[in-house]
């Protein structure tokens, strides 16, 4: 028994944040940001909630799977900047959508949180535990970030991106990896809520994306195309069985290195961060979504799709579309 997408959905709040816009609020211009990023525009909420976005992409995602809410018996949700912290996201997606018959909860992988979503519902249907689910990433990132901070403010995103899923007897996942390395967890953090009670205040809180960018740079270069590696042999192919990389849009850069550790070529990396910027877990659903409902993914393809951030996470799986 397998797994497969059989249906995508995605949504992006209505502003649209030029890098020329930034430049009125850091010091940065256009030219460094596409030149060191490939980041051209991100859109950014403007009251939007994480629900609202996640809610959004799993009706489109429903709809083109032919598939009514009701229907959903796992509703999972990727998010690493959830409106509240209880409930949780996915029980407020579920009661927008009318997904009574789901069981609704969320997880947290930062950028790798969709990637880890889809693996965790994969050992559930293939446990013969569900039937089907709907997987969303949703990140409003603007409210963690830190506006002055130029190094972390121009990479960043808010968007939903969501897939329908459903067992199957044949193609459909093929294998994946996931890892963890939380000795790392410093280079890229952010404080969610400060300890503040009658008996201790906590000081030196940042409640904002604190990140050593060169230090998760050469991370991502020097895991993810391992773990590709990794992910292809446990699925018996190679890197020239492969159509398209559906990576994790966090830096051309970053893409491209990858590319070339893995002797691809680089057309097979589709890339859209150069309008969307980087929506961590919402990243590789909502460019699926645009791959899906451009016509580019033909039955019968082979994807890769990885994921990698905070934490540290990363990993691949591998899909039969
Ligand atoms: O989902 C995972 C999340 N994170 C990532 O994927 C981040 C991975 N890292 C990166 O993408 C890159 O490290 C960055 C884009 C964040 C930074 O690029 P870089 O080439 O590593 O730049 P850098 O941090 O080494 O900084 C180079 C220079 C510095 O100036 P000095 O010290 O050389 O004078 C920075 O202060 O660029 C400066 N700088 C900027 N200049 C203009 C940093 N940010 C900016 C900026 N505009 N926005």
């Amino acid at each position: 028994m397998s797994m497969k997408i059989i249906g995508t959905g995605s949504a992006l709040p209505t502003k649209k944040l030029e890098n020329e816009e930034l430049t009125k609020l850091v010091d940065t211009s256009d030219e460094w940001i596409r030149e060191r990023t490939g980041i051209g525009a991100r859109h950014i909420s403007t009251g939007e909630t994480v629900a609202d976005l996640a809610a959004d992409a799993c009706r489109k995602a429903l709809e083109n799977a032919g598939r009514e809410a009701s229907e959903v018996e796992l509703l999972l949700v990727a998010t690493c900047s959830p409106e509240t912290e209880i409930p949780c996201t996915a029980c407020q997606v579920q009661k927008m959508l009318g997904a009574g018959n789901a069981v609704a909860f969320d997880l947290n992988a930062a950028c790798s949180g969709f990637l880890f979503a889809l693996n965790t519902v994969y050992a559930y249907l293939t446990a013969g535990i569900y039937r089907n689910a709907l997987i969303a990433g949703t990140e409003v990132l603007s409210k963690i970030i830190d506006w002055t901070d130029r190094g972390t403010c121009i990479l960043f995103g808010d968007g939903a991106g969501a897939v329908m899923v459903e067992q199957c007897v044949e193609g459909g996942m093929m294998g994946f990896v996931q890892h963890s390395d939380g000795s790392k967890g410093n280079v890229l953090a952010c404080g969610s809520r400060k300890l503040e009670n009658p008996w201790f205040l906590e000081k030196d809180f940042v409640p904002y994306v604190r990140m050593d960018g060169r230090e998760v740079f050469s991370f991502a270069v020097r895991q993810v195309p391992a773990s590709i590696e990794e992910a292809l042999g446990k699925s018996g192919i190679t890197v020239d069985d492969v159509d398209l990389f559906v990576l994790h849009q966090a830096n051309r850069r970053i893409i491209e290195s990858i590319a070339q550790r893995l002797k691809a070529d680089i057309s097979k990396f589709p890339i859209n961060l150069d309008r969307v910027g980087n929506m961590s877990s919402a990243a590789i659903p909502v460019l699926l979504d645009e791959l899906n409902s451009q016509g580019k993914l033909i039955p019968g393809m082979t994807l890769v799709l990885s994921g990698f951030g905070a934490g540290l996470t990363y990993g691949a799986c591998v899909i039969k579309w």
